[in-house]
């Protein structure tokens, strides 16, 4: 179609009262920013992990000038899930990426998730004498030498994606590292006001697919070319009308906080403790569909506040969409 108007100074003064009539609202922009912070913080304690995070992690090596890199699209079902009967048909996939180093044969696996589980990272712990719900959901990137062939290509994908140079490499690795920093809580939840492609999207998950998009990103930035694949990754969305800001855990677990809300809070997480098992992970899943099916409410943590979800049909769905490459216009390093 062509363009209605012949220049951009006309559209730009067409806007200008559009642009005044929304200021003095002025509406949080959605979807809410992802919260950085300065440094992670230790965890509490209270957070023991089942599995040790990150168990053969190692430093980011640092590449030669002159050595070039394969990257590695890599993909697997998060195979706990097959034995939940209903849950082995879905696409819940893990994503992560690899590398090979040309100059010295040697492969690494780099992947973000949970420090302690995704039953941590979605439901809180109601603990005796602590008012707030208690929260283990840091999420946190691991860099480790090899990559388990098997494991990712018999049911998932291994596929060489792109090659870069060892200074895009060592630039990556430096981004990775103010990311690690940066971003430390694990968002398991995308919410959206409808399925709709267009529909508002209020929060965005951040999990291991969104570091692998990030990771995808910060290399075409720098220049890689990625090869013509279709990549699709696993998101869990919910569905609700414009979510409500309620507080953070002072404002509403503190002394001058509203009781009646910070009931509310418990009462609506008390029967979900995190999981001890991936099975019982979809137990409480199943049981806060009930809940919020049938009173249509929703408390989501996002960014250490607590918002109101006002919840809608079809109020949650797991999809397995592509998100595309980034763009693959720019001339660069590639295969
Ligand atoms: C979740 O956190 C609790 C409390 O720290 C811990 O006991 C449990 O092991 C954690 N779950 C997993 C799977 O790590
Ligand atoms: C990211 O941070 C975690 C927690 O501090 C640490 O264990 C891990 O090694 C870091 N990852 C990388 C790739 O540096
Ligand atoms: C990674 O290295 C291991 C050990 O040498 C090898 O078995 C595997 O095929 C390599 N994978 C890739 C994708 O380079
Ligand atoms: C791939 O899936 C099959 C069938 O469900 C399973 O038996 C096998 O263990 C899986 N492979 C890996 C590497 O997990
Ligand atoms: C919590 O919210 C209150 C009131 O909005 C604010 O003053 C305080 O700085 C917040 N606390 C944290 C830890 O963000
Ligand atoms: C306290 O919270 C409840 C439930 O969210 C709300 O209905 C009530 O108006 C609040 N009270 C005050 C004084 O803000
Ligand atoms: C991948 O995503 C595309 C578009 O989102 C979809 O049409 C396709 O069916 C998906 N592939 C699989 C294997 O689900
Ligand atoms: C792709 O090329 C077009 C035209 O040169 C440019 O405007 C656009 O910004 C490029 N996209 C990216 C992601 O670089």
């Amino acid at each position: 179609m062509a363009a209605p108007y012949r220049s951009g100074r006309q559209l730009l003064l067409l806007l200008v009262p559009l642009l005044r009539a929304v200021e003095p609202h002025s509406q949080p922009g959605w979807p809410v920013p992802y919260r950085r912070f300065d440094y992670r913080p230790k965890s509490d304690p209270y957070c023991q992990a089942r599995y040790t995070f990150c168990p053969t992690g190692s430093p980011i090596p640092i590449m030669k000038d002159e050595d070039v890199i394969e990257v590695y699209r890599l993909q697997a079902p998060v195979w706990e899930f097959k034995y939940g009967g209903l849950l082995g048909h879905l696409k819940i996939m893990h994503d992560a990426v690899g590398f090979r180093s040309s100059l010295t044969g040697r492969n690494y696996t780099m992947e973000w998730y949970e420090l302690f589980q995704l039953g941590n990272c979605t439901f809180p712990h109601l603990r005796p004498n602590i008012d707030a719900p208690f929260w283990c959901n840091q999420g946190a990137a691991c860099f480790y030498e090899g990559i388990d062939d098997a494991h990712w290509k018999e049911n998932g994908t291994l596929i060489l994606m792109t090659a870069i140079t060892g200074i895009m490499f060592n630039q990556m690795a430096k981004w990775v590292k103010y990311d690690n920093d940066t971003g430390i809580y694990y968002e398991t939840w995308t919410v959206r006001a409808s399925p709709d492609q267009q529909s508002v999207v209020w929060f965005e998950s951040y999990e291991c697919s969104k570091f692998v998009l990030r990771t995808y990103q910060k290399l075409s930035d720098l220049g890689a070319v990625f090869n013509n694949i279709q990549t699709n990754y696993t998101t869990i969305t919910l569905f609700s009308g414009e979510p409500i800001y309620l507080g953070n855990e002072t404002s509403i677990f503190g002394p001058p906080g509203n009781r009646t809300m910070a009931e509310a809070l418990r009462d609506f997480y008390s029967p979900f403790k995190p999981p001890r098992a991936v099975k019982e992970f979809f137990w409480n899943l199943l049981k806060i569909i009930d809940r919020v099916i049938l009173q249509q409410r929703f408390y989501l943590f996002y960014n250490l506040e607590y918002w109101f979800l006002p919840m809608k049909s079809p109020y949650i769905k797991i999809t397995y969409e592509e998100i595309p490459l980034p763009n693959r216009n720019k001339s660069g390093f590639g295969l």
